[in-house]
């Protein structure tokens, strides 16, 4: 059902993501006079706050993670929120809550983001609560559980009372413009379509990398790993981005029918073709860091980095690989997709001496965010020694081509998509299971095989085995 919702219920409200993300997201929509007046914002979560001194929290961190924002836009933007304290474990303060929000027939928007053992509770106490109605929807944010099966239980717990198209699960790099704009470059243009199939492409490489360690996540992290927090979601919906066919409209089923095709043609990984990683004491930038184990404070086997070899079983990508890695404590933050095109078959300037290069599309997504083509040029001259060929970008810096538009943080576009109802950048549950599907045959077969994290110091690339992978497929990993 069509509604924009005129509250929005925040789980985790005093949270990092809250203050990070969210609470500068909103604040910034409403400076925009993006959300309309009557949008009320409603805080909860486990921590003892009123109105009044949630405000005080909320000015604090918008302070801080939005420090140019004049003091005048987060002055008006306060008087929105509001806080109900609320252990999700006693139905009472569910009652509460209800009361806290008041009517909510105009609609309600939930954002959630908790512990994957309160999902249930959460969800019993807003059922009981009325607080489940035709008129609210739902965002979900992960971790959504450990495995296939814990998903399940998760999605079927909110299931009991939402039906799928008032879900919204956030993977937050589809809210990234980006991300979006690799849609743009695939089916706005004639001239990649008919080269994106395995005649014309020889592989793809899909690159998250990141230099922070830990942060202040540890008992999170430890219990997933790089695989499961960065390959299970933002990783393989990059990749169904890439690999998906044209889908007939820009709409949330077409878009996710198309997509969910891919997770599913995934092939089952064989234990050659994942490296795993964890980071040693090394240097960040300069400046020494510590191992991730003395960063947990004891020993562990848990992987910060993790390079995979994957296939897609279909006609289009038969035989083309998608190379994928992310890591913590890696040299750089950089976001980036390389697809690489075959070699022309024939080069006519072989008898000049000149060698040509493949052609690469480079799609930067951050923190530079460009559109690079690699194209085969020729160098000047008069070329009396033979000719020679050189490969020279063909460059769009999207900042300055789009000079006027201003920068969003991902959660802008979803917050307000999940405030209007608009699921085309959320994932539906048939994807979420296709990409745990694939992620447990991993995990499988590393316990199978005793596959433990190969030390790498920080600041490095990852274990040199990562290098290998791809090395020994004559690939190169673009850096
Ligand atoms: C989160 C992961 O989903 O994404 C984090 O849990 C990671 O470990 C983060 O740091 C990266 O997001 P971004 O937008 O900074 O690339």
């Amino acid at each position: 059902m069509s509604f924009t919702a005129d509250r929005l219920l925040l789980f985790g409200a005093t949270g990092d993501l809250a203050q990070r993300m969210l609470l500068p997201s909103l604040c910034a929509l409403h400076d925009d006079k993006l959300i309309s007046p009557e949008l009320r914002i409603i805080g909860t979560a486990r921590s003892d706050y009123d109105d009044d001194s949630y405000r005080a929290f909320a000015r604090q961190a918008l302070e801080k993670y939005l420090p140019d924002f004049r003091k005048s836009a987060i002055d008006s933007f306060l008087p929105r929120l509001s806080y109900q304290t609320l252990d999700a474990n006693d139905a009472s303060h569910f009652v509460d809550l209800s009361d806290e929000i008041g009517t909510i027939d105009k609609g309600m928007a939930i954002f959630l983001s908790t512990a994957p053992s309160l999902f249930e509770p959460t969800i019993a106490g807003l059922t009981q609560a009325g607080l489940t109605g035709d008129k609210v929807r739902i965002g979900l944010e992960k971790p959504l559980g450990t495995n296939l099966e814990s998903s399940r239980e998760i999605n079927d717990a909110v299931a009991k009372a939402f039906p799928e198209d008032r879900i919204f699960r956030i993977d937050h790099y589809l809210g990234k413009e980006t991300v979006q704009n690799l849609l743009a470059l695939r089916f706005a243009n004639i001239m990649f379509e008919p080269l994106w199939n395995a005649a014309h492409i020889d592989h793809v490489q899909i690159t998250i990398a990141e230099t922070v360690g830990l942060e202040s996540r540890v008992a999170y992290y430890d219990g997933a790993g790089a695989l499961r927090d960065m390959v299970q979601n933002h990783m393989l919906q990059l990749l169904a981005l890439v690999a998906m066919e044209p889908p007939a409209n820009y709409d949330a089923t077409a878009i996710r029918d198309e997509k969910v095709k891919v997770l599913r043609a995934l092939r089952l990984v064989e234990p050659g073709e994942t490296v795993t990683g964890q980071y040693r004491k090394g240097a960040i930038d300069g400046k020494p860091v510590p191992g991730y184990d003395e960063e947990l404070g004891h020993d562990s086997d848990t992987e910060t980095f993790v390079a995979i070899k994957a296939h897609l079983d279909n006609w289009r990508w038969k035989g083309v690989p998608f190379y994928l890695r992310t890591g913590k404590r890696l040299p750089e933050r950089m976001t980036e997709i390389v697809v690489n095109f075959r070699r022309v078959p024939h080069s006519i300037f072989a008898s000049r001496g000149a060698l040509t290069q493949p052609n690469a599309l480079v799609i930067g997504i951050q923190p530079e965010e460009n559109i690079q083509l690699q194209l085969m040029a020729k160098v000047p001259g008069l070329d009396r020694e033979g000719i020679r060929l050189r490969s020279v970008p063909l460059d769009i810096t999207m900042p300055d081509a789009f000079a006027g538009p201003k920068k969003r943080i991902a959660y802008e576009r979803l917050l307000l998509d999940l405030i209007e109802g608009d699921q085309t950048l959320f994932v539906r549950r048939d994807e979420v299971e296709a990409q745990w599907d694939w992620i447990d045959d991993i995990r499988a077969s590393w316990a199978e095989h005793g596959i433990k994290p190969k030390g790498y110091p920080a600041g490095t690339w990852g274990p040199s085995a990562a290098i290998a992978l791809a090395e020994r497929d004559g690939v190169t990993w673009n850096e």
